[in-house]
């Protein structure tokens, strides 16, 4: 078998960020389907709901700052290896993963600023978007979770290639976004 192959690798910063936003969304996912079917008036609801909110903040954030790292910084080339379509489709992929986690994070802030619960950072009011409007906060509430599903089949997809490109290609891909001296 082939031994791995070195290749320049992405900065600390964008490291350490992609992998603090991956723990957050995955927490979200798990924090989100569980709390939904949690008794509804329970104070166990209004816990795993507010915590949902806050870890959403954070994912935000770094989101956000994912976005801005990664396009102030141009991404190491890829090995060359790596066949024309499969680049074209990590460039896509990775569009379109962006823009899911965008819009995870809008739905999810408009469905509580339609509801009076609010927007919440562990226990802080945040500014909401809107008013009290059940219907509305449904339609926001469908929106999110159509959006997550789809976040997370995005995000098995990602995680499978990333585990080709470790385990079959062994083209060094998976070992750019790990910790470590950059070597290119
Ligand atoms: C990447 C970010 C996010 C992910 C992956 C995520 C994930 C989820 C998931 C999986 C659910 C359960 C959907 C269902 O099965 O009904 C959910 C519900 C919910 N999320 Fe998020 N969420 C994110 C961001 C946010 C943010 C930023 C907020 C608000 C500040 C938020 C507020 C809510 C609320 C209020 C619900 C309950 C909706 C309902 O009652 O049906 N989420 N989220």
């Amino acid at each position: 078998m082939a031994a791995p192959v070195a290749s320049p690798r992405h900065g600390g910063a964008i490291v350490v960020v992609h992998w603090l936003a991956a723990i957050s969304i995955l927490a979200l996912l798990a924090i989100g389907w569980y709390m939904v079917g949690v008794p509804v008036r329970t104070p166990a609801r209004g816990y795993y709901y507010n915590l949902h909110k806050s870890l959403g903040i954070v994912a935000a954030v770094l989101i956000a700052a994912l976005i801005a790292l990664r396009s102030m910084h141009r991404s190491p080339p890829l090995p060359g290896s790596m066949p024309a379509w499969e680049r074209r489709a990590a460039v896509l992929g990775h569009g379109i993963l962006y823009l899911f986690m965008l819009l995870a994070v809008v739905t999810g802030y408009l469905t509580p600023s339609f509801s009076r619960y609010g927007p919440k950072l562990f226990g802080i009011p945040l500014p909401h978007w809107g008013w009290d409007d059940v219907a509305l906060r449904e339609r926001f509430a469908d929106a999110h979770r159509v959006i997550t599903y789809v976040l997370a089949a995005l995000i098995v997809v990602h995680a499978a290639a990333a585990l080709k490109h470790l385990l079959v290609d062994r083209d060094g891909v998976f070992q750019r976004m790990l910790p470590g001296r950059r070597n290119g």
